[in-house]
């Protein structure tokens, strides 16, 4: 009986799968960057909102191949709120309760998310605090914690079958510059980075994967130090990425470089962004463009053209309140104008999306 239900919960989840289409990857120029091309691999048009429908999908598939996701059986998550949205998704297309251990500082919008697809959340007051509630949470229902800070690197097949990677690298294939210079992402699990490093390396392709991270992350410094037990105190300021701990999902074996991004540059990033795409991204893509730019510098200084690919991770709307509150960014953030100012002379208001 339990294998039928699993066979039909595994078929319900490809079906969704055939019914959705792939996201865009959104082409920009920069008067001042002549000759490289910015692309932003929009995430944000998933079904549940974020890239983390990919992870949510893989998660499902791999915890019921494994047995651990029976009929009726709880599921519980510790997240920063997207992977959550995504997996109430998930949970309601199979009829599972679910449950998110997410800090209370989460954006609201998020939380209303999860109850619209009829999960529950459970809040604690430090990031570092979501483990060790969601294991107990977990042994305590008789459920099943996903874990995707442990799960999310391998649960997704990193050689090919419609990833993230291999999306990106077929949506180029007729640009000027098909094989990126360089492919930014930043971490929260670590996963999406190690599908990309992973697939850039079994392809054997020309392409440096640049992982960013903000402040109150210690990803950067476990790197730079090859150190993965160092870990922080504070909780990251930007939802979504940097963690106090080195996830074990992050591989840093797969990573060419590293880059630490001030969060007030990260959220002065999408303020300008908004000027460029028309609309509004969420606070980790402000840190992967603030990346990107960066290199974009460094290309232009060496007289190269080329191409740079970074994630549109999700929709700014999840964050009126928060991060495109001017009030609360100055409060919890800092003063982002310095570094507005900075993007705008250095792009020259001649940007256009093409
Ligand atoms: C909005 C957002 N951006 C980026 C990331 C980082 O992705 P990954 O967990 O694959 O490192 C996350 C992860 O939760 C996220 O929610």
């Amino acid at each position: 009986m339990t294998n039928t239900w699993i066979k039909e919960a595994i078929s319900t989840i490809e079906a969704d799968y055939q019914r959705s289409a792939d996201t865009h990857l959104i082409r920009v120029t920069l008067s001042n960057y002549p000759g490289i091309y910015f692309y932003l691999k929009d995430e944000s048009t998933h079904p549940s909102g974020s890239l983390k429908h990919r992870l949510a999908r893989s998660l499902f598939l791999y915890g019921l191949s494994n047995g651990w996701i029976k009929e009726n059986t709880p599921i519980i998550e510790a997240s920063s709120g997207s992977t959550a949205v995504s997996e109430a998704y998930f949970a309601r297309l199979l009829g599972l309760p679910f449950i998110a251990v997410m800090p209370a500082c989460t954006a609201k919008r998020k939380v209303e998310q999860i109850a619209f697809y009829g999960g529950s959340c459970h809040f604690v007051e430090q990031s570092r605090q979501i483990y060790a509630v969601s294991e107990q949470l977990a042994r305590d229902l008789n459920g099943h914690y996903m874990d995707q800070f442990t799960y999310a690197e391998r649960a997704t097949d990193w050689r090919g079958n419609n990833n993230i990677a291999d999306s990106i690298y077929r949506q180029m294939s007729r640009e000027p510059f098909p094989v990126p210079d360089y492919l930014v992402m930043s971490a929260g699990t670590g996963g999406t980075s190690a599908t990309l490093g992973r697939y850039i390396r079994y392809k054997g392709l020309d392409t440096q994967l640049v992982v960013v991270d903000p402040e109150n992350s210690v990803f950067y410094d476990c790197y730079q130090h090859k150190d993965p037990m160092i870990t922080g105190q504070y909780s990251s300021r930007i939802e979504g990425i940097g963690r106090p701990r080195a996830e074990p999902s992050f591989i840093p074996s797969v990573i060419d470089e590293m880059i630490k991004v001030p969060d007030v540059a990260s959220i002065a990033t999408i303020y300008w962004l908004e000027s460029i795409l028309g609309r509004k991204v969420g606070p980790s893509t402000g840190t992967n463009v603030w990346g990107m730019l960066q290199l974009a510098k460094r290309m232009v200084d060496e007289g190269r053209g080329g191409s740079i690919v970074t994630l549109l991770c999700d929709s700014g709307e999840r964050y009126l309140d928060t991060y495109y509150n001017p009030y609360w960014v100055a409060e919890n953030i800092g003063d982002i104008a310095p570094y507005f100012q900075q993007l705008a002379e250095k792009t020259n208001d001649e940007c256009t999306p093409v």
